[in-house]
């Protein structure tokens, strides 16, 4: 097992490893005592691993409630928070109690939301059970919900209190769902790391999660509520947002982020703003894990869907520019602009 502290505002340990879930409460006990937690999870993943981590807590003396919702980006949204507020105020979790977010990034963006807002904030436990929300969503305290105008509208930083990372539970993942989280790996690659790029695919898993992780820990310690370097971790984002939405959410979040890297990575060569023949590495890296490369999208289309985008800041939009493997930078364009600098 390997570990990495996030030196937030809040400091938290990430803990790494194979087979965490046989022994959840041990993972625990130096943080919580034996008292009253709710396992927060999606359908799929608690029929999978529920019933491992609720005999390990029970055995280990708490009490346990679960709060199980219908999976999918469906379930994102108030609605559900709501239904898991109440699961809450019926167990009577009190504010020495803890929630457990056992699932993917949609578990854990829900979950933190709700701890965020339960008794104006109560502690939560991350165990993502997905390689995105390992190396993503689960560190760095950005919880919400989706709305009718947009996705993780509503939201609050709340950071959990540990995370668990079982790479055990990556096993049972459906192959796309593996490989949308491959994307966000080769993303830290290229904002950070370019040995971390080339190792994805090639190198031992647990390995790959520690240097994803520690890539995030490194960028959120130093903006934490996100009004500068955090912007790194959107590259790619501004694009795949659209792509995710013109496709009416068939191209998963991880594809589409895979895609829009693709497409400003090549229009930053054109404009010689990178070095020439990222694209061609990313387009390959992508094509390795069987994701299809070719974007039926117009530089039109992607830009009018961009302009919605909640990163934007009045009339200016700031995108994400990889130099070279391993090194971004931001840089600030006009909304009137994007359709012009993505067009090759
Ligand atoms: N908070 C953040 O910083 C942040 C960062 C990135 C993404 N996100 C959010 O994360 C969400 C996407 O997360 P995701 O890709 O993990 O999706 P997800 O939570 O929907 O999981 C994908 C699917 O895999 C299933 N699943 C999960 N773990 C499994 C396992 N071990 N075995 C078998 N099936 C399993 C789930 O039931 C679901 O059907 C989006 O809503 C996105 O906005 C948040
Ligand atoms: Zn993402």
């Amino acid at each position: 097992m390997k570990n990495i502290n996030v030196k937030t505002s809040k400091p938290y340990e990430v803990r790494v490893g194979k087979g965490l879930l046989e022994n959840i409460a041990r993972e625990i006990s130096d943080l919580k005592k034996p008292e009253k937690c709710m396992i927060i999870s999606d359908d799929i993943v608690f029929s999978l691993y529920g019933e491992r981590v609720k005999k390990s807590l029970t055995e280990a003396g708490y009490t346990v409630y679960e709060a199980v919702f219908p999976h999918g980006e469906e379930s994102k949204n108030m609605e559900t928070a709501l239904s898991l507020l109440t699961a809450c105020f019926e167990a009577g979790l009190t504010r020495s109690d803890f929630i457990i977010a056992l699932g993917g990034g949609i578990v854990g963006d829900v979950c933190g939301f709700v701890s965020s807002i339960y008794l104006r904030g109560i502690d939560f436990i991350q165990i993502p059970t997905t390689l995105l929300a390992a190396i993503d969503s689960s560190v760095g305290g950005k919880t919400g919900v989706n709305t009718d105008y947009g996705k993780n509208l509503i939201g609050a930083f709340h950071q959990p209190v540990r995370v668990l990372c079982d790479t055990d539970t990556f096993n049972t993942l459906p192959y796309d769902i593996y490989t949308a989280g491959i994307c966000e790996a080769l993303k830290y690659g290229v904002i950070r790391d370019g040995d971390l790029f080339y190792a994805i695919g090639n190198g031992d898993i647990e390995d790959i999660v520690c240097r994803c992780v520690q890539i995030k820990a490194d960028i959120v310690e130093n903006d934490e509520f996100d009004h500068g370097e955090r912007q790194l971790l959107n590259f790619g984002h501004t694009l795949g947002h659209s792509i995710e939405a013109l496709s009416n959410f068939e191209i998963s979040h991880g594809h589409a982020v895979g895609l829009g890297m693709l497409i400003m990575t090549r229009a930053c060569e054109n404009r010689g703003l990178c070095e020439k023949g990222i694209s061609n590495e990313i387009e390959k890296a992508l094509k390795s894990f069987e994701i299809d490369t070719d974007i039926s999208y117009t530089a039109k289309e992607l830009a009018s869907f961009a302009m919605s985008d909640k990163k934007r800041k009045g009339n200016k939009i700031t995108l994400v520019i990889p130099e070279k493997m391993g090194k971004c930078v931001l840089h600030t364009i006009s909304t009137d602009n994007l359709e012009e600098f993505i067009s090759l």
